[in-house]
């Protein structure tokens, strides 16, 4: 498949309905992906990225129907990731000597990954390559989220070929923002920002101030996961800004395990106590063994505060909870409170151990915490519900 985006461009990428994992399993894609190639047809013919690799034979097959391979100029790798760049080795087969422009990172990394000696052009923020009516500009974001990361804004029909940045893991058929359904849009565009890009937030207001002050014409952002923002496409990167900026909403999430209700009993009874002093604030609760990582996430990176809550279990805490606390801790979030609670039966380390963790995770951390022992009784509710009272005076 393939489509026409103007009358110079094509999308010659890969809709993947089947893809449930990323990133091995350390990212959900419930709504599968797409893998977003682009064919330039000016006086010069030039390749935006590929597919990831399981493709490349499709890819390479599909794009011989648009174009007669030899007749490519120019290949443009924005991003190493196998997933943009997965189908070159099969591509390069065809065309050995066609220039690929990259920038010094992406050299690296696409040797590293493919151990070939390709015609490799390294780019820099502002060089252009001329490919006849229109220019290509290449703006480096470097980290943005990997060091090789590269933008290309195409000049004349105002293009930014944005990569990952504002990208989704989101399989459609409807190819643009404006003919999707707007809420799984967007919780996929903040899922994706809030499990990928959150380390990176200083970055991504500096780039986008960059490339703001740059003050060209924006028509389209054609990034290479979801769709291709066409119909004002402004307000993604309004709402990279917002996300960027210590993102919160008015949320509280309890994030928990239980291995016989006890925390389960806690978490509820906190969840009542914060909800006597503000009715307004959206608390919610996930069991962490029971609910998608990627999803709880981000249901923390909307948070002004979070509760994590754990059994103890041989001194420590349930695996489960030791799994998203190592998420939360990477993904470096700011300006967020934080409290631990759990049941136990004779040892009781798994608050303290929560707590610790919380606080390398860069959270303010509010209080020693609750612990009680064994099932709440009605003093261990009501305890519990007043821990919760006293937080929401504190967030
Ligand atoms: Fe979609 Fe960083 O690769």
């Amino acid at each position: 498949m393939s489509f026409k985006i103007n009358d110079r461009v094509t999308w010659v990428g890969k809709t993947d309905w089947e893809l449930r994992n990323f990133h091995g399993e350390e990212y959900s894609t419930h709504k599968g992906s797409s893998y977003n190639s682009y064919l330039i047809r000016d006086e010069k013919i030039v390749l935006i990225d590929t597919v990831w690799k399981p493709f490349a034979k499709e890819f390479v097959a599909n794009l011989k129907k648009e174009i007669d391979l030899n007749k490519i100029d120019y290949i443009i790798a924005n991003h190493a990731e196998v997933d943009h760049s997965g189908a070159l080795p099969e591509l390069m087969k065809e065309i050995p000597n066609v220039p690929i422009y990259c920038t010094k990172n992406g050299v690296k990394s696409l040797k590293g990954h493919y151990h070939e000696d390709w015609n490799f052009v390294e780019v820099k923020t502002g060089d252009i390559l001329d490919i006849g009516k229109n220019k290509l500009v290449f703006i480096e974001a470097r980290m943005l989220h990997w060091p090789d990361s590269m933008f290309t804004y195409m000049t004349g029909d105002n293009i930014l070929f944005s990569n990952d940045a504002f990208g989704q893991h989101y399989a459609s058929e409807f190819m643009y923002n404006d003919l999707v359904d707007q809420d799984e849009l967007y919780k996929e565009a903040i899922k994706y920002y809030a499990n990928i890009l959150t380390p990176f937030s200083p970055l991504v207001i500096k780039k986008i101030e960059e490339v703001v002050k740059l003050n060209v014409p924006l028509d389209m952002i054609c990034t290479s996961h979801g769709i291709i923002w066409r119909d004002n496409p402004l307000q993604i990167v309004n709402k990279y800004m917002e996300w960027a900026n210590k993102y919160k909403e008015n949320q509280v999430t309890l994030v928990y395990d239980t291995m016989w209700d006890a925390t389960r009993i806690m978490a509820e009874s906190i969840a009542q106590g914060i909800k006597n002093v503000d009715p307004s604030v959206n608390v919610k609760l996930y069991n962490s063994a029971k609910t998608d990582k990627n999803d709880i996430i981000t249901e923390v990176f909307k948070s002004k505060a979070i509760l994590v809550g754990s059994s103890t279990i041989n001194k420590g805490i349930l695996s489960s909870v030791a799994s998203i606390l190592e998420m939360i801790k990477g993904l470096e979030f700011k300006e967020k409170k934080a409290a631990a609670f759990g049941s136990y039966g004779w040892s009781g380390e798994s608050v303290k151990i929560i707590n610790e963790e919380l606080n390398k995770a860069g959270f303010q951390v509010i209080g020693n915490g609750l612990k009680e022992l064994w099932i709440p009784d009605e003093e261990g509710i009501k305890r519990a519900i007043e821990f919760g009272e006293d937080l929401a005076r504190n967030i």
